[in-house]
C-alpha cells in the first residue's frame, strides 16, 4: 500500500525524534497521533509535518514544546470512584499481610490519582508501611504533581469522587486550602517519589505490589501495549495487583494467561501463581 505524503513526513519525523532524543513515538497509535502532530503544526509557524523535522532536531526547545503537546496529561481525583471504592475493599484488604507495600503508578500526569490512592492507604491504615512510585515522562507534569497544588475550582468534583469512593472521613482533611488552590498535605507526599520514567525505554526499577496505569495504553499501539504489560507483569510480585483504564484491558493482551480478573469491568486484575 503506497503511504500518504503526511504519513511519510511523519514517519520520518519519528524516526528523527527517536535518533536524537531516544524518545519513540513509533508504536503510538497512529490516528491520535496523527492528530496531536497537525495540532502541534497549526500552532508552530510550519506549513508542513517535514518542516518541523530540522527545528525539533536542533531546538531543544522546541522539542520541549513538542514533547508536552505529545501527551494527553487529562486526569482527576479518584477518577472513576468505583475503581477506587473497589481497590479499597477489594485490592488493599489483601495487601495487609505485606510489611512493606509498593505502589507504582506509571503514567501519573500531574498527580491526582497518585495522591488519591495515598489518602486511600491512609485511610486503611496502610499508608506508614506503603510507598507509592509515581512516573511519567512529561517533566511539567510530573513537576506539577511534585508539587501538589490544584486549582481550588475542582475540590467540589473531587469531593464529590472521594465521597463515591467510600472516603471515611472528609476531603478537607486531605490539603491546606487557600483563595485559589489546594495544597495536598506533607504527610501524603512524604510517602511518593516522582520520578521520570519512559514506559517504552526504561525497565523495571523495584517490585511491586500493585500497578495502576490507567488511561496511558489507550495512546500506544498493539504491538507497545504488550511490551508495556510484560513489563508490569515483570514489575509485579506473584499475586501482585494490576489497575488499568476504562477502555484498556487484557484479555487480548500477550499476558492474558499471567492475570485473572478480580473485575473485568473494573479493570482490575490479579497475577496468577504459575507453578
Ligand atoms: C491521560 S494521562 C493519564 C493520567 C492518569 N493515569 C489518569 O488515568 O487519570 C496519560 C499520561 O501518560 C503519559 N505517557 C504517555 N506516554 C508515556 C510514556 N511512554 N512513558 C511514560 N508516560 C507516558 C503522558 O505524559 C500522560 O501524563
Amino acid at each position: 500500500m503506497i503511504k500518504s505524503l503526511l504519513d511519510i513526513e511523519i514517519d520520518c519525523l519519528l524516526s528523527a525524534i527517536t535518533e536524537r532524543y531516544g524518545y519513540d513515538f513509533r508504536n503510538y497509535a497512529r490516528a491520535s497521533l496523527k492528530r496531536r502532530i497537525q495540532n502541534y503544526l497549526t500552532v508552530s509557524d510550519c506549513n508542513h509535518v517535514s518542516e518541523l523535522i530540522p527545528k525539533v532536531l536542533h531546538d531543544k526547545e522546541c522539542f520541549a514544546k513538542f514533547l508536552s503537546n505529545m501527551s494527553v496529561t487529562v486526569t482527576e481525583m479518584f477518577r472513576d470512584p468505583l475503581v477506587f471504592k473497589s481497590i479499597r475493599e477489594d485490592i488493599l484488604p489483601k495487601l495487609k499481610t505485606y510489611s512493606r507495600i509498593n505502589v507504582w503508578h506509571a503514567g501519573c500526569a500531574t498527580g491526582e490519582e497518585v495522591y488519591s490512592m495515598a489518602i486511600l492507604l491512609e485511610e486503611e491504615g496502610l499508608l506508614g508501611r506503603a510507598h507509592i512510585y509515581a512516573t511519567d515522562f512529561n517533566a511539567k507534569s510530573l513537576a506539577t504533581a511534585k508539587e501538589g497544588i490544584y486549582p481550588a475550582e475542582n475540590v467540589q468534583l473531587y469531593t464529590r469522587n472521594y465521597l463515591k469512593a467510600g472516603g471515611k472521613s472528609s476531603f478537607s482533611d486531605y490539603y491546606q486550602a487557600n483563595y485559589e488552590s489546594a495544597k495536598m498535605k506533607d504527610s501524603l507526599r512524604e510517602k511518593i517519589t516522582f520520578a521520570s520514567h519512559n514506559l517504552i525505554s526504561d525497565q523495571v526499577f523495584a517490585e511491586m505490589n500493585l500497578v495502576l496505569c490507567r488511561n496511558v495504553l489507550i495512546y500506544f499501539d498493539k504491538v507497545l501495549q504488550d511490551r508495556v504489560l510484560e513489563l508490569f507483569s515483570d514489575s509485579l510480585v506473584s499475586r501482585g495487583f494490576l489497575v488499568l483504564g476504562d477502555k484498556e484491558a487484557i484479555k487480548y493482551s500477550i499476558v492474558k494467561d499471567d492475570f485473572e480478573a478480580v473485575s473485568e469491568r473494573l479493570k482490575t486484575y490479579r497475577k496468577v501463581l504459575h507453578v
